[in-house]
């Protein structure tokens, strides 16, 4: 049997690929507009980054973490996420020491060894935005309108936003505590527990029904905010609204990430089975701090490309995708010589703007000419001995069939008056 991609992967193949292109560049252009500039980190960094920046009691750290040692004898670890890496570079290089906030943007794989279902993958692609160093309502309402601008240029309807608050370090802790009064209360069995004790706002991200039947009382964080983060927290609202943004309130919206504080928010979309979240992000005032940093209060999001893609699919936003990757031009070359003038001539071609392509590997008329079908080109140049003799070659509209002698010194510019209108 031939190799195959490891499991919970997948290749990006042509035509299909050039939707997650698309998606990259529609998703991040809105931030590129609003002055975030691009970081680019390494795919791998040391384990501790994640181990301390994501948290150790996180699925993602304990369970799905792509760790090895490597020949020098450090602990690696695939990168799952883009926050921890940015906000390690930017304390690294000392950004922070400049104007407030650092905006960046990111566009890259991420590693989790994950359950791999449909849209749950191992290696999948993230767009991310992420501004530093500010405690700013108005930054967490500018990144969360980039995400819906960038949603709406890629033409989807069924996105929806859900926003929350966890809190911060002064009333986080006595929510906590209240939480895990109410928990230790239920009748879950040992993991459960100890998850109570570790980290308690994960429980109420239990799927499980049995578990989500006992939860309906449980206390919710809007109840335990102190006055800053309430206020805080209405100001985000006001400016989406104020911004024609629609929102959903999710008083259990956790993430699975440890870094948030205050807002916290997920994009959703129903035409993905389980797997809805197309996007999510918050705020992450202590993660500076947790690296060993200065504070250096920031929020940010990552939007899943994949899972763009298959929401857009599902709400049939692709059309005719051979128009896509096509070229304007085609060239058939007949013959030794015609090949190497051929080869010339599409170089030509290119070289003044216009896309082409030429059958390869000597083929004769017929194959060459399907090859020229196939390529979604509105014009085959032939290119026979005889042409090559008269200085010519055969120009043939692929849609009309229409087919003249042109000279070979003026087919550049003919092709590219008929191709430019
Ligand atoms: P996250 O919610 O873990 O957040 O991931 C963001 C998005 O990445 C998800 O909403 C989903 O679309 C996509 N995604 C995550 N896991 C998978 C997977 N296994 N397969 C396919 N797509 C996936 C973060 O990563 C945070 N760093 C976001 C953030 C940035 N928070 C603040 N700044």
């Amino acid at each position: 049997m031939t190799l195959q991609a490891p499991k919970g992967t997948f290749d990006w193949l042509p035509p299909r690929s050039e939707r997650a292109l698309a998606v990259r560049e529609a998703l991040t252009e809105p931030a590129r507009r609003a002055g975030y500039g691009y970081i680019e980190t390494p795919v791998f960094e040391d384990t501790a980054l994640f181990v301390r920046g994501v948290g150790e009691s996180t699925d993602i750290v304990s369970k799905e973490m792509y760790t090895f040692e490597d020949k020098g004898g450090r602990s690696i670890t695939l990168r799952p996420e883009g926050t921890a890496s940015v906000v390690r570079a930017v304390l690294q290089h000392g950004l922070h020491n400049g104007q407030l906030p650092v905006k960046l943007w990111y566009s890259g794989s991420q590693f989790r060894y994950e359950r791999a279902q449909k849209g749950r993958y191992r290696h999948f692609w993230q767009v991310g935005a992420e501004a530093l160093g500010s405690e700013d309502p108005a930054l967490d309402a500018e990144l969360i309108l980039l995400a819906v601008d960038g949603y709406a240029a890629l033409g989807l309807t069924g996105v929806r936003l859900l926003i929350n608050t966890l809190g911060d370090k002064e009333c986080r802790p006595v929510y906590r505590a209240a939480l895990q009064d109410f928990l230790r209360g239920l009748d879950l069995d040992e993991p459960t527990r100890q998850r109570i004790e570790i980290n308690p706002l994960r429980v109420l991200d239990d799927k499980r029904p049995e578990v989500q039947a006992q939860l309906a009382g449980a206390p919710l964080v809007v109840d335990h905010l102190c006055e800053a983060c309430k206020a805080y927290h209405e100001e985000v609202r006001s400016l989406l609204t104020a911004s024609g943004v629609a929102y959903t309130d999710d008083p259990r919206l956790v993430r699975g990430l440890d870094y948030y504080t205050r807002t916290t928010f997920e994009f959703v979309h129903d035409g993905l089975g389980s797997q809805s979240a197309v996007g999510g992000g918050g705020r992450y005032d202590g993660l500076s701090e947790m690296l060993g940093g200065p504070a250096l209060p920031s929020v940010g999001w990552a939007l899943g490309v994949d899972r763009t893609v298959m929401a857009m699919e599902a709400e049939g936003l692709f059309g005719d995708e051979s128009a896509e990757a096509r070229v304007r031009v085609y060239g058939v070359p007949l013959g030794t010589e015609a090949r190497r003038r051929m080869f010339l001539l599409v170089t030509e071609l290119r070289r003044a703007g216009l896309s082409a392509d030429m059958s390869f590997g000597g083929k004769g008329v017929k194959g060459a000419m399907k090859g020229a079908g196939r390529s979604g080109a509105d014009y085959a140049v032939i290119l026979g001995d005889r042409d090559i003799a008269e200085g010519t070659a055969q120009v043939k509209d692929l849609a009309d069939g229409d087919q003249s002698a042109v000279p070979l010194a003026e087919i550049v510019t003919m092709l590219k008056e008929r191709l430019d209108k």
